[in-house]
């Protein structure tokens, strides 16, 4: 019987539903939110004349004594306790006694565990955009040196067009830029105060609830308490914020992946990001980019999940609530570590630009190429100039040579209109650099790009 709440109660809590209703065990892990939101509650009730100044004292150096506790492992968690509110609340009363009961005085956990909750979000949402910076720096200097390295551009995983690999990789920083701005809209969207909801209702104290928003670095104060104790929001917009980053991480990673084979052979990632295997002793395997591809499934494992936690609930707090955490906890952590890791494989790894232009000489990659130049140099309507380019690329196939190798005199062959300055139509590098409308693969055009990207990670 020594639960805070166990006023109403005759008989204690059995140990399996100790084990069944406890977070403490993973919401630990909000101390430092949880006694900063403690001590902003406090000053507030100070200033409010609720407690007095030497209360106030008294909870500040007993919350300063439980954090060194906490922070050198001293500090005793028991799933009795419940959640980290209730442990930290019964260790500061033990240390300074009666005053420690009356920090709770206008508060509720429902509120209480919004914040804390709530600011490790916003925290993360900041850090993680900061991480994804790091890694577009390093795809940015990657594609800063393969601006004239020719690559097959896909559609379908088939050869479409030839690109660069600086163009190929800005797309990347474009996808992870969108990310960066996603996780910042999050952070600004959900500054947002929950403490003073109390348990749903508000409180008859007078509490100053724009005090504490501003102590605790919130923006503004939460409209509507019974919204704001069972909002979780912010949880499933960073769950989403790094679902969309993951898939964007993922469809990188499964290029590395392909990259790495011997059958493409662009890339090599470094031994220090590489791994072997247990009885094929020639293996090098790409176990890193496998396993952001794979990772990428649990963190949308955690947004379906707490969606499905919030689906139906009926208003305010409820307890399967509580579910909100491991989740997130976990796709964070994913996050964090999946950004880290990438980054230092694509700075190590080796690119090889023979095999990139190699690949570029099998598909008739310039087949686009020459049916543009019999539309403008012949003034042949396109439906008929992609027809006779058809028979052109027939024609390579049957001779067994690349459109962009083709002899001259066999094209004048399939179209008379076709002149001699052909030729240069079908070259690689004059196709990739002839698109030059804005957002194209022309050397310069991508140069121009990744001079944006640059822009916009040194100003941010
Ligand atoms: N451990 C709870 C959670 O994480 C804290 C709030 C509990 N409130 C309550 N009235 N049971 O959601």
């Amino acid at each position: 019987m020594d639960k805070m709440w166990s006023g109403r109660f005759s008989a204690g809590a059995s140990n399996l539903l100790d084990q069944f209703n406890a977070s403490i065990m993973y919401d630990r892990k909000l101390y430092r939110e949880d006694i900063e939101g403690s001590l902003a509650h406090a000053a507030m009730l100070a200033k409010q004349g609720i407690l007095t100044h030497e209360e106030l004292k008294q909870i500040k150096e007993g919350l300063s004594q439980v954090q060194k506790e906490i922070e050198s492992g001293e500090f005793e968690w028991k799933i009795s306790d419940e959640d980290l509110h209730m442990g930290i609340e019964k260790r500061l009363t033990q240390l300074i006694g009666d005053t420690g009961k009356k920090l709770h005085t206008a508060r509720s956990r429902n509120d209480q565990v919004a914040v804390d909750f709530r600011r490790y979000v916003l925290r993360k949402n900041l850090e993680i955009a900061e991480a994804i910076k790091l890694l577009m720096e390093a795809i940015l200097e990657v594609a800063n040196k393969h601006t004239e390295t020719l690559i097959p551009g896909m559609t379908h995983l088939q050869h479409a067009q030839p690109i660069n690999f600086g163009f190929h990789l800005g797309a990347y920083l474009s996808m992870f830029k969108r990310d960066v701005e996603r996780f910042e809209i999050s952070f600004a969207r959900n500054n947002i105060s929950p403490l003073g909801c109390a348990a749903l209702a508000g409180t008859p104290h007078n509490v100053d609830r724009e005090y504490t928003a501003e102590l605790l670095g919130f923006d503004s104060v939460s409209v509507n308490c019974l919204d704001t104790v069972s909002d979780r929001d912010f949880a499933l917009e960073i769950l989403f914020n790094i679902s969309t980053m993951m898939m964007h991480i993922s469809r990188l990673s499964e290029e590395l992946v392909m990259w790495s084979s011997y059958e493409f052979g662009f890339i090599e990632l470094s031994d220090e990001y590489s791994t072997g295997s247990s009885i094929m002793p020639q293996k090098k395997n790409p176990d890193v980019p496998e396993l952001l591809r794979g990772k990428t499934g649990r963190v949308y494992g955690a947004l379906v999940g707490l969606l499905t936690v919030m689906k139906g609930l009926p208003l305010a707090y409820n307890k399967d609530t509580q579910e909100d955490k491991e989740g997130v906890f976990d796709a964070v952590e994913t996050a964090e570590i999946s950004l880290e890791i990438l980054k230092e494989a694509i700075k190590t790894m080796q690119v090889k630009p023979q095999n990139m232009e190699k690949a570029c000489a099998i598909g008739h990659l310039s087949a686009t190429d020459l049916a543009d130049y019999l539309v403008e140099k012949c003034g042949i309507p396109f439906r008929e100039a992609h027809f006779i380019t058809g028979r052109a690329v027939a024609k390579g196939e049957e001779l067994g040579v690349d459109l962009s190798k083709m002899e001259f005199k066999d094209l004048k062959e399939i179209d008379d209109r076709i002149q001699e300055d052909v030729m240069e139509y079908l070259g690689l590098r004059h196709s990739m650099n002839a698109r030059t409308s804005q957002g194209g693969t022309s050397s310069e055009r991508t140069k121009e790009q990744l001079e944006y990207f640059k822009d916009y990670l040194n100003t941010d």
